[in-house]
């Protein structure tokens, strides 16, 4: 999968704004999928689908997804199946500023979007998490903060350029990005009786810099999340019950850990074979007794009628 031709679905803002790009609003009638009960046995939610990220968001209700978490590939050449993960920078960002658009519209008002973005090789430095960070700002979201993931990976680096020398050294990423924006406010309504983060472990959240390891089972993906970040990041940032979604969600480390956690879910993924990985891990992380969250549909698709939002 990689860029598509679509129409275009963004304006450039006159008057104060002026020069900003924004998500274009919908005119007054124009036809909105109909809200679906989540839960529900034609609910778009609480499942695995194979698909292009954008293509499904566009096919879920407005206003319906409390929390996004992703981290798109990172285009700096991963062997991802049936993905070229090498496309120009320029490429990269306008194809990603197409996904960023379609869920924007999905996410409610003060809903979240957390993106993790590796820095990129030493050789080819650019710092792509700077241009991710102003699209997404130009495009309307709100940015709340920057966390640094430090993923403690020191004990294994090699690369020092000129060892020993100022003539040329190398700094090597040993830590990620994780962007977080919001959609239109800052606060996120809900019900304070679902909430499940403790005193401790919001305060270890709001210090913005998360020593976690990476994962080091890879269930035959190169970049799976370590459980502890996805579970740091849905505890800080949604509500029991709410519905978390990941666009590009590879082996479903974001969906298991958001049934687990009581929440609904939705993966989606272009690859078939990373979807059933995930399809088997959702089924088994089972959600807390009191917030029944469905097992994924046996399927990879969404109900058949799922409305595709007008573009
Ligand atoms: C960085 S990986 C995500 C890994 C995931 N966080 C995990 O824990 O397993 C990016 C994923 O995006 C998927 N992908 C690539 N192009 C896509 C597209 N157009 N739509 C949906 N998924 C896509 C790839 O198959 C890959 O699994």
């Amino acid at each position: 999968m990689g860029p598509a031709t679509r129409p275009p679905d963004v304006v450039v803002a006159r008057g104060a704004g002026a020069g900003r790009t924004l998500i274009r609003p919908r005119s007054v009638g124009e036809r909105m999928p109909p809200a679906r009960p989540v839960g529900s046995v034609d609910s778009p939610f609480d499942r695995v689908v194979r698909g292009d990220a954008r293509d499904v968001l566009d096919r879920l209700p407005a206003d319906s997804v409390h929390l996004a978490i992703t981290s798109p590939p990172y285009n700096v050449k991963i062997p991802y199946r049936g993905y070229s993960d090498d496309l120009s920078p320029e490429q990269y960002l306008a194809w990603l500023r197409g996904v960023w658009q379609s869920l924007h519209r999905v996410l409610v008002p003060g809903g979240r979007f957390v993106l993790n973005v590796a820095p990129t090789s030493i050789k080819e430095f650019r710092p792509i998490h700077h241009d991710l960070s102003t699209d997404l700002r130009q495009l309307g979201y709100i940015m709340r903060t920057e966390i640094i993931w430090y993923k403690q990976t020191m004990g294994r680096r090699t690369a020092w350029g000129s060892w020993r020398s100022p003539s040329n050294p190398h700094v090597v990423p040993s830590w990620e990005y994780v962007l977080v924006f919001s959609k239109d406010q800052w606060n996120l309504p809900g019900d304070r009786s679902l909430v499940d983060i403790g005193a401790r472990e919001f305060e270890r959240c709001s210090d913005g810099f998360w020593r976690i390891p990476p994962e080091r089972k890879r269930s035959g993906h190169p970049a799976p999340f370590p459980e502890e970040l996805i579970e740091r990041l849905v505890k800080f940032y949604s509500y029991r019950a709410n519905v978390v979604v990941d666009m590009f969600g590879g082996t479903g480390t974001v969906a298991a850990v958001a049934r687990r956690l009581g929440r609904h879910y939705l993966h989606i993924d272009s690859s078939e074979e990373y979807c059933r990985i995930a399809l088997e891990r959702v089924r088994r992380a089972l959600p807390p007794r009191e917030i029944p969250i469905p097992p994924p549909a046996d399927s990879l698709d969404l109900p058949a009628g799922s409305p595709r939002a007008a573009p």
